[in-house]
């Protein structure tokens, strides 16, 4: 199916769908990006991420490419115009065309494009088996808590995670797991779920976000710290969440069995709150 994507205020066939040679996201990775799910035609979380955009751009000086309510109907005519029941929407977000200089060009437009991708989320069948992981080092910038499309990074972490037979890398630094290439990770340990605390070091997730207010809710208690791969490997449970994993469940890491290969009732209960709110 050809898709129809967004370009700059246009809904185009896929094919048609192009940008200048000189976009700074092209050419310096200038630019901020958002993931959406989409389950039965609607959007999951889609105001956090709305929020976490303005902040990427409000941290890059950049401005937004429209109003708030043209990206949300942006949005929707893409649901609506690619029939999309579930999957997700990428939308991109850059300084701009100009002649290649480090500094902000002055009359650059933003660049504004956006398209969906058809993908089972609710039946993944991974969250049934549960997934594994390598490690690796973070070799990423210092402001990761901005969503850049800087993702070089994050690509060679998750080819050699597909390398080694596993789904996600999990990144290491000074010893202490920072998260995932496109996810943000929990261990569980005596019932306590444990995750990383917010800083420049990982993105906030809006997924993240939803599971903190869920768990509270359902009385499981969340401590935001960050851990080691050695407690990592010795924890009951492990996961990830994303917008487009939601909360997934992690059964080895590094070639070792985490909670005897099998999804843990931690992990399950989350998930299931997850989609129940999700799927409302
Ligand atoms: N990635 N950490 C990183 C580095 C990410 O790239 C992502 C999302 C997350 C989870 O954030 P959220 O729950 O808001 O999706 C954490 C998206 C899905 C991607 O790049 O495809």
């Amino acid at each position: 199916m050809v898709r129809t994507v967004f370009v700059n205020g246009e809904y185009l066939p896929e094919t048609e769908g192009k940008i200048s040679i000189f976009d700074r996201g092209f050419l310096f990775a200038d630019g901020v990006y958002e993931v959406s799910a989409v389950i039965n035609g609607r959007l999951v979380d889609y105001a956090a991420h709305m929020e976490r955009l303005g902040r990427s751009l409000n941290e890059l000086c950049m401005a937004w490419p429209c109003t708030r309510e043209e990206l949300d109907a942006m949005h929707q005519e893409l649901i609506k115009r690619n029939a999309l029941t579930e999957g997700i929407i990428y939308m991109q977000v850059t300084r701009g065309a100009a002649d290649r200089t480090f500094h902000f060009p002055k009359d650059a437009k933003p660049t504004l494009i956006a398209f969906t991708q058809a993908m089972s989320l609710v039946g993944n069948p991974n969250a049934v088996t549960g997934i594994k992981v390598v490690t690796t080092p973070d070799l990423r910038w210092a402001r990761r808590d901005i969503k850049t499309v800087m993702l070089l990074a994050p690509a060679l972490g998750k080819q050699e995670a597909y390398e080694k037979g596993a789904q996600e890398a999990w990144m290491v630094e000074h010893g202490y797991v920072t998260e995932g290439t496109s996810s943000n990770a929990y261990i569980v340990k005596d019932g306590k779920v444990i995750t990383r605390h917010l800083s420049n070091e990982i993105l906030a997730g809006c997924t993240r976000r939803a599971l903190m207010r869920l768990a509270k809710e359902e009385g499981v208690e969340i401590v935001e710290r960050k851990f080691t791969v050695d407690e990592a490997l010795a924890a009951d449970e492990a996961f990830l969440t994303s917008a487009s994993q939601f909360v997934m469940p992690i059964v080895e890491i590094d070639g070792h069995r985490i909670g005897g290969g099998q999804p843990g009732p931690v992990v399950r209960k989350l998930r299931e709150l997850f989609l129940k709110e999700a799927t409302r």
